[in-house]
């Protein structure tokens, strides 16, 4: 049997294309390998979002180059591939730069690899055209055993693309234009999950609240419809989403937290900065007060919510004062967990055209504030839950004999003294103790949360 090794880079998106190639490739009588010494075919499933990920992905070509040399030598093939956001912003060029590569194929054509691959053993192929085609609809579902191997919580990518074009990123042109699949396909894919012992959703998309997909009834969902349609899947317990937008959250979709005690008190909302002459030239489409006035209206549907966000420092001409309007609205609003990252000048994006680039030092400096002071936010928020009863989904074996670990409703890591739970069950915990990256507790009794 042939194998096959890949490895992603990036967001969630990218975890869950990988996951589809790897099963469309059984089918092609590939099985899949941890080690990629032992790979016939090497997949590397890229990130464009800011250049250092880009820039990983050339120097792991260089690995990869030695490798096939070495295998060569032995009278083995390995076919090179590099899928993701790279393969669409940088195509033949990846070709030109890393002589090992054989298939270059983009986030939307993916499903062409078996086709591509036969091809490659004649010429070097590039496969970047958004296709009119949709690729979910040439995708086969794994196996149930392939399912049930990955775990109680599981990705299911309802949207794809985005049409906001904020000035410094590069996914609208990566993944293309904004598209939701329809209402029939997600509830298919949902009930397989289910099915193969899945409790726990996380629907993604890049604007994954923009959604608005066909119905059944030909009419258009948003996701808070489609939440409650998830919510009565038998044995979805737990429903989560990711990534949002603030122009996005709308009354359906706040409603939800309140009705729903599938969807989860956790919410990742990118605010980006607190500054609004920044958040204009960002193209964000909303100031700071509009954002702290949602999460008021959130917290209110939910008050238990968990916030959670991602911010850019240094973007183009960012003044002191600026950053310091990012710090203040951290301070008003506090989040539980955060991404913090340094702006990176990105081909083609209309920031990078900004003359007034912040010097690397004051990014630097800035970062280290910023997340100095997120850092202290999710201690207070983790120490916070210590004392507290929650329930927790256990997802596997914990770090020591005798041990379980699972996720909190706001998606701390959780670890319990357990030896008489299943991987997949709902328990009441209390929590004793909070760790830097993980929860302790104890076990009291069985979950209040109930699968549909
Ligand atoms: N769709 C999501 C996020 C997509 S990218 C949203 O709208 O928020 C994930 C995060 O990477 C972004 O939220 C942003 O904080 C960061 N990011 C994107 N482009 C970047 C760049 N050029 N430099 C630094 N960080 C960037
Ligand atoms: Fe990028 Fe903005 Fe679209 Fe998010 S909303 S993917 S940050 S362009
Ligand atoms: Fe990266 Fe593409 Fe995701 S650029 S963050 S892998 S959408």
């Amino acid at each position: 049997m042939k194998k096959v090794f890949v490895k992603s880079y990036g967001c969630q998106m990218n975890v869950y294309d990988a996951e589809r190639m790897a099963d469309m490739l059984a089918t092609e009588g590939y099985s899949e390998t941890k080690a990629m010494e032992e790979a016939d075919l090497v997949i590397l499933n890229t990130c464009h979002i800011r250049e250092k990920a880009a820039e990983k992905v050339y120097s792991e070509l260089g690995r990869v180059r030695e490798l096939k040399k070495e295998r060569e030598a032995s009278g083995q093939e390995t076919k090179v591939v590099v899928a993701g956001c790279v393969a669409q912003a940088e195509g033949k060029e990846i070709l030109r730069r890393a002589p090992a590569v054989d298939v270059v194929v983009g986030p939307q054509n993916y499903h062409n690899l078996p086709a591509l691959l036969n091809k490659s053993r004649s010429e070097r192929v590039v496969d970047t055209e958004f296709p009119i085609e949709d690729k979910f609809d040439h995708l086969p579902a794994p196996s149930k055993a392939r399912t049930r191997s990955r775990g109680v919580s599981a990705f299911l990518t309802i949207q794809e693309g985005c049409d906001k074009f904020c000035t410094f990123c590069v996914v609208p042109y990566t993944r293309g234009a904004e598209v939701s699949r329809p209402v029939a396909k997600i509830l298919d894919e949902a009930l397989r999950l289910a099915d193969a012992g899945v409790r726990e959703l996380t629907l993604i998309g890049q604007n994954v609240n923009a959604y608005h997909g066909e119905g059944p009834d030909g009419s258009v969902w948003s996701l808070g419809r489609l939440l409650h349609r998830l919510a009565e899947v038998p044995g979805i317990a737990r429903l989560r989403y990711t990534t949002s937008h603030p122009r996005d959250m709308d009354d359906e979709l706040i409603a939800a937290h309140r009705d729903l005690p599938a969807v989860m008190p956790y919410l990742h909302l990118p605010v980006q900065s607190g500054s609004d002459r920044i958040l204009d030239v960002m193209n964000r489409k909303h100031t700071g007060d509009e954002y702290r006035r949602l999460i008021e209206r959130i917290r209110k549907a939910q008050p238990r919510l968990a916030l959670s966000s991602d911010f850019i420092v240094g973007f183009p001409g960012e003044t002191d004062a600026e950053f310091e309007e990012t710090m203040r609205l951290v301070a008003d609003v506090g989040f539980a967990s955060s991404f913090s990252f340094k702006y990176s000048p990105r081909p083609g994006t209309p920031a990078a055209e900004i003359d007034a680039q912040v010097p690397e030092p004051v990014k630097a400096e800035r970062l280290a504030r910023l997340q100095n002071l997120l850092e202290i936010q999710r201690q207070a928020f983790n120490h916070g839950t210590v004392g507290q009863t929650l329930d927790v989904l256990l997802e596997k074996p914990g770090r020591h004999p005798g041990q379980m670990a699972g996720k909190s409703p706001y998606l701390q890591a959780v670890q319990i003294e357990t030896d008489r739970h299943a991987v997949g069950e709902i328990v009441t915990v209390r929590i004793t103790q909070a760790g830097s990256n993980s929860l302790f507790g104890e076990w009291v009794g069985p979950g209040s949360q109930v699968a549909a």
